[in-house]
């Protein structure tokens, strides 16, 4: 593995999620593999579990991490080609990335979209830049458009339950709930990527008019605008908010009645619930369902460990 930015970097789903449960047996089992390596983790945006399990797996590794709040503590960077830097932007991603690439031996990003221009977002400039200029593996800790190292997590997290209930091909749900703000689409992209490329579940989105996602990443996937269809004998059922991608980054309803709520969870097989968290209570998630027997929201959180040993062992592996 060069760089880890989405499913087509992950080989092997399975043997990569089979690896992040055996490093949850043993945490400690490669903890010289990345001895004398740093890892440096770039923030251009806030983060808690992203940042927080980084940290630890590459520490169970072995390898040191150095966090850098690049969005509020560093010189603001540009990232279009050939800039006129008269404005508000400090220094060309070009100078920077290749000093990142001569402190570190990885380097991890988290960046957001603007949800102002699509295009721009759907381009993925920023991490394609630190790709171009900063000359060693760059592992996305969520991008514009996608959350590969969620996504990992989820299949860990649905693979995990299917080996407790021997669920053989489970009904995944992911099914978009209410927010105040509009919200990038990149957990609900990603999530949708990965489990199309699992190809081990039947997999139903359920959304508002309106709400459709990138085909990219929803293809393959049942799409209702029926949220009790939808629930309808899930195994597991994924809750996200998104705004609006057509009409782009726009929220145009908070329906309430989008909110899961235990009622709704009766016509489920009694799925259990994931959310990557933040999660607005009584907004997205009730109460009732966060503190409730079917969520599995705390275990999927502190899972993101693992994900991350697993993708930083492989980078390490591959690239010496
Ligand atoms: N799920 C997730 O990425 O959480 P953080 O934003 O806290 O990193």
């Amino acid at each position: 593995m060069k760089h880890f930015i989405s499913v087509h970097d992950a080989g092997n789903i399975d043997a990569l999620a089979q690896k992040a449960l055996a490093y949850k047996a043993n945490p400690f089992y490669d903890k010289t593999l990345g001895a004398n390596k740093r890892i440096g983790c770039l923030f251009l945006n806030p983060s808690m579990r992203t940042r927080l399990s980084t940290q630890v797996a590459a520490q169970n590794l072995g390898m040191e991490a150095i966090i850098f709040n690049v969005g509020s503590e560093g010189w603001a960077l540009e990232f279009e080609e050939e800039a006129i830097m008269s404005g508000t932007t400090v220094e060309h991603v070009k100078d920077a990335a290749p000093v990142f690439g001569n402190y570190f031996d990885i380097l991890a990003i988290r960046t957001f979209p603007s949800l102002k221009n699509r295009e721009d977002d759907y381009s993925e400039l920023y991490i394609k830049q630190f790709i171009k200029y900063a000359g060693i593996p760059v592992v996305s800790l969520e991008s514009a458009t996608l959350h590969p190292l969620q996504s990992l997590t989820d299949i860990i997290t649905i693979t995990e339950e299917m080996q407790k209930t021997g669920i053989e091909r489970p009904r995944i749900v992911l099914s978009w709930a209410p927010h105040v703000k509009p919200l990038p689409q990149c957990v609900a992209n990603s999530f949708s990527q990965w489990i199309n490329a699992w190809g081990k579940a039947d997999f139903v989105i359920t959304h508002p008019e309106d709400y459709e996602l990138s085909e990219e990443f929803t293809k393959g996937a049942t799409i209702t605008h029926n949220q009790d269809e939808a629930l309808k004998n899930a195994d597991f059922v994924y809750v996200k908010n998104w705004s609006t991608f057509r009409d782009y980054g726009k929220i145009y309803e908070s329906d309430p009645k989008w909110m899961l709520t235990n009622q709704k969870l009766q016509l489920t097989n009694n799925a259990k619930v994931m959310h990557c968290l933040p999660v607005r209570r009584n907004v997205e998630l009730s109460d009732e369902i966060l503190d409730g027997p079917n969520s599995i929201i705390t275990r999927e959180a502190a899972n993101r460990v693992w994900a991350a040993q697993a993708v930083l062992a492989e980078i390490l592996k591959t690239n010496g």
